[in-house]
C-alpha cells in the first residue's frame, strides 16, 4: 500500500506492506513558506507539484520495486487546504487508473490517531486520542476503524497554532514549535502565564496568546527563552487538564499522543508522568510520525483495505471539512 500525504505544508508518502512499515519520506515545504510566516495555499500546491513526483521516483528506487507491485494507493482527502489536497489526489487517481488498482481515501485526523499503532496488526479500540497540532486540537474517543466521538475541541486556535503565531511574533522560524521547544531547554526562570482550565473538553488558546503577545512587548530580549519555556508549559497544562479528565469520565486503558506537537519531548514527558499517575498505558508514534507524514496514510488505508472496504473511484473527492468519524467520500454508509 502506498500512502500519499498533502493535506497541507508536508509533502509525504509512505509505503507499507500489510501493516509494516517498509519506507516513509517527506518533504516540509516551510523552507518556501518562511518569507510568508505561514502557510499559503498556492505556494504549498506548487511544491507538491514539485516534490511528490521526486518522493514516489525515491520510494521505487528505495524499494526496488515497480508501481504496478502496490495493491491500491491511500492519499489524504481532508480536512486540509483544498489545492494541496487536490495535487495528492489527482496523482493518486492517476496512479490507480492506470495501474487498475485500488484507491483509498483517507481521513486525515484519523491517520493521526491511527499513528501510533503503525506496524502493528492489532489496533487496540477503545482508546484516547490527544491529537495536537498546527490545524487540530482535539480529544477523541476511538471506539473503532471508521468511529470515533470527539469528546472536545478547541474553540479557537489549535495548540501548534499558538506556538506558531507567538513563535512568529519571537522572531522565530515557521513553524514555530521545535524551534520554541529548543529555546525553552535554555530558560531558567520561565515566564508564568494563565493556563484555560474549562469544563467539557472545550480547548482555548486565545487568552494564552494574547497573554504571551503582551509579556513580549514588556520582556527584555534576553528573556526570549523564558518566554518561551513558560508559553509551552502554559499549553500543555492545559492538555494535560483535559486529557487527565477525560480519560477519568471514559475510564480507557490506553492513550494515543498524536499530532505534530506530540514531537515536543517535554509534553511526551509530562504525558507519561500523567499515564503513570492515572494507570493507563500511554503511545506516542516517534517523532517523524507525529509530523504529516505518507507512512500513516498508507497504513490508514491498509486497515481499511483489509476489512475488504472499496470506494469507486468517481465518488473519491477532496473534502477540505472533512470532520473524523465522518463517513469517507466514496465509501458505504452504514
Ligand atoms: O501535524 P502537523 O505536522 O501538521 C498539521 O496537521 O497541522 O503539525 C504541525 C504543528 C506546527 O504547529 C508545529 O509548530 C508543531 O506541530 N510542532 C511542534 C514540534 N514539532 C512540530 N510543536 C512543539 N514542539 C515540537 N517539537
Ligand atoms: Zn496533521
Amino acid at each position: 500500500m502506498l500512502g500519499i500525504e498533502t493535506s497541507c505544508d508536508d509533502t509525504g508518502v509512505g509505503v507499507v506492506e500489510g501493516p509494516k512499515a517498509r519506507f516513509s519520506e517527506r518533504l516540509s515545504s516551510a523552507p518556501a513558506l518562511e518569507p510568508f510566516g505561514g502557510v499559503v495555499p498556492e505556494v504549498a500546491s506548487r511544491w507538491h507539484l514539485e516534490h511528490l513526483p521526486r518522493l514516489l521516483r525515491r520510494v521505487l528506487a528505495e524499494l526496488e520495486v515497480r508501481l504496478d507491485d502496490f495493491s491500491a494507493v491511500a492519499v489524504t482527502v481532508g480536512p486540509g487546504l483544498v489545492g494541496p489536497l487536490l495535487v495528492g489526489l489527482s496523482a493518486a487517481k492517476g496512479l490507480a487508473k492506470g495501474l487498475g488498482i485500488g484507491l483509498i481515501p483517507v481521513n486525515h485526523l484519523e491517520a493521526h490517531a491511527l499513528s501510533p499503532f503503525v506496524g502493528q496488526e492489532q489496533v487496540p479500540f477503545p482508546y484516547l486520542a490527544l491529537l495536537v497540532s498546527g490545524g487540530h486540537t482535539e480529544l477523541v474517543l476511538c471506539e473503532a476503524l471508521g468511529r470515533y466521538r470527539v469528546l472536545g475541541r478547541t474553540a479557537d486556535d489549535a495548540a501548534g497554532e499558538v506556538l506558531d503565531k507567538v513563535g512568529r511574533e519571537m522572531g522565530l522560524g515557521y513553524p514555530a514549535g521545535p524551534e520554541i521547544e529548543r529555546l525553552a531547554e535554555e530558560s531558567r526562570a520561565k515566564v508564568s502565564l494563565p493556563v484555560t482550565r474549562l469544563p467539557d473538553f472545550v480547548f482555548s488558546f486565545s487568552g494564552l496568546k494574547t497573554a504571551a503577545l503582551r509579556a513580549l512587548r514588556e520582556l527584555p530580549e534576553e528573556r526570549l527563552a523564558d518566554l518561551a519555556a513558560g508559553l509551552q508549559e502554559a499549553v500543555f497544562a492545559q492538555l494535560e487538564f483535559q486529557l487527565r479528565a477525560a480519560v477519568r469520565e471514559t475510564g480507557v486503558r490506553t492513550v494515543a499522543l498524536v499530532g505534530g506537537v506530540a514531537a515536543n519531548r517535554r509534553l511526551r514527558e509530562k504525558m507519561e508522568r500523567l499515564a503513570r499517575e492515572e494507570r493507563v498505558e500511554l503511545r506516542v508514534p516517534p517523532p517523524a510520525l507525529c509530523t504529516d507524514n505518507g507512512l500513516m496514510v498508507a497504513f490508514c488505508g491498509y486497515l481499511y483495505w483489509r476489512e475488504g472496504q472499496r470506494f469507486p473511484m468517481d465518488a473519491v473527492d477532496a473534502v477540505p471539512d472533512l470532520d473524523l468519524g465522518e463517513p469517507l467520500p466514496g465509501g458505504e454508509k452504514d
